[in-house]
C-alpha cells in the first residue's frame, strides 16, 4: 500500500485555512499555495539519501553531509500545479522541472492530456508530482503512469487537499507511490469538487474565474 503522510502542522494547517476563504484574494492565495509547497517539501524530501563529502571549514578538515549525487525532478501538473512550483524550487533550486498538462472533462471528470515535456534519462531520478488537488484521483494517477512510462520509478506526490476517494485510486494504481497529503477533506460533491475544499484551484491560482 502506497505511504500516505498527512501533514498535521499547525503552520500548514492555519495556511490552507486561509487559502478556504472565497475572499482570499489571487495575489495571496498564490503566495499561501507556494508557502504550503515549500513546508511540504521540506517533509516529502526526510528520506533524501546523502553522501559524504571532504570540505575544509574554516577551523578544520571535517566530513560533512551533503544530498547524494541524484538528479531530482519536480513535475506540477499544469494549470494549477505551477502554482506549488516556486515553493518546491525556493528549497530545492537545483531540482529539474518537467511539465505534464492535464485537463479534467467537467461532465466525465476524466483527464485528457494536451502536454507532456520531461528531462531527459529521467529513469532514476527522485520524482515530485505536485498538484494542489486530489480529487478523483483521475489526474494525479494519470500524470504517474505517463512518468513510469518513461521509466520513472521512485515517484513522491504531493497535494494540498485530497479526498479519500482520490487516495485510495491512487494506492490501488500506484502502490508504489509515497503520497504528500495537506489536508484530508470530506467527499465530492456532484461536480466532482473536493468540500469543504477551496473551489477550483487552477481558476483561483490564475484569477480565472
Ligand atoms: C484540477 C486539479 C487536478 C485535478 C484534480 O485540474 O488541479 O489536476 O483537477 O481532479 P481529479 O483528481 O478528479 O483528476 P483541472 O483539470 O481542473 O485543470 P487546471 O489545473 O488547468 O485548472
Ligand atoms: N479540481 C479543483 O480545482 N478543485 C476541486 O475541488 C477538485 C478538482
Amino acid at each position: 500500500m502506497a505511504k500516505l503522510i498527512i501533514m498535521n502542522h499547525p503552520l500548514i494547517m492555519h495556511k490552507i485555512s486561509f487559502i478556504r476563504d472565497k475572499n482570499t484574494k489571487a495575489k495571496d492565495f498564490r503566495q499561501a499555495v507556494s508557502e504550503i509547497a515549500m513546508l511540504m517539501c521540506y517533509e516529502a524530501t526526510r528520506d533524501l539519501q546523502m553522501q559524504d563529502i571532504n570540505i575544509q571549514t574554516p577551523i578544520c578538515s571535517t566530513t560533512a553531509k551533503f544530498l547524494a549525487d541524484k538528479e531530482i525532478i519536480i513535475v506540477p501538473i499544469l494549470r494549477a500545479g505551477l502554482g506549488m512550483l516556486a515553493g518546491m524550487q525556493t528549497i530545492m533550486p537545483f531540482a529539474k522541472i518537467g511539465n505534464i498538462g492535464l485537463a479534467r472533462d467537467k461532465k466525465t471528470l476524466l483527464p485528457s492530456e494536451y502536454y507532456c515535456k520531461l528531462p531527459k534519462n529521467c529513469e532514476n531520478s527522485e520524482i515530485f508530482v505536485v498538484d494542489p488537488m486530489l480529487a478523483t484521483g483521475g489526474s494525479a494517477s494519470t500524470a504517474i503512469e505517463l512518468l513510469k512510462s518513461k521509466g520513472c520509478k521512485k515517484i513522491r506526490f504531493l497535494c494540498i487537499l485530497a479526498v479519500v476517494q482520490g487516495v485510495e485510486k491512487i494506492q490501488k494504481d500506484h502502490p508504489d507511490v509515497e503520497l504528500y497529503v495537506g489536508a484530508l477533506d470530506e467527499k465530492l460533491n456532484e461536480h466532482g469538487y473536493i468540500v469543504p475544499g477551496l473551489g477550483d484551484a487552477g481558476d483561483r491560482i490564475f484569477g480565472t474565474d
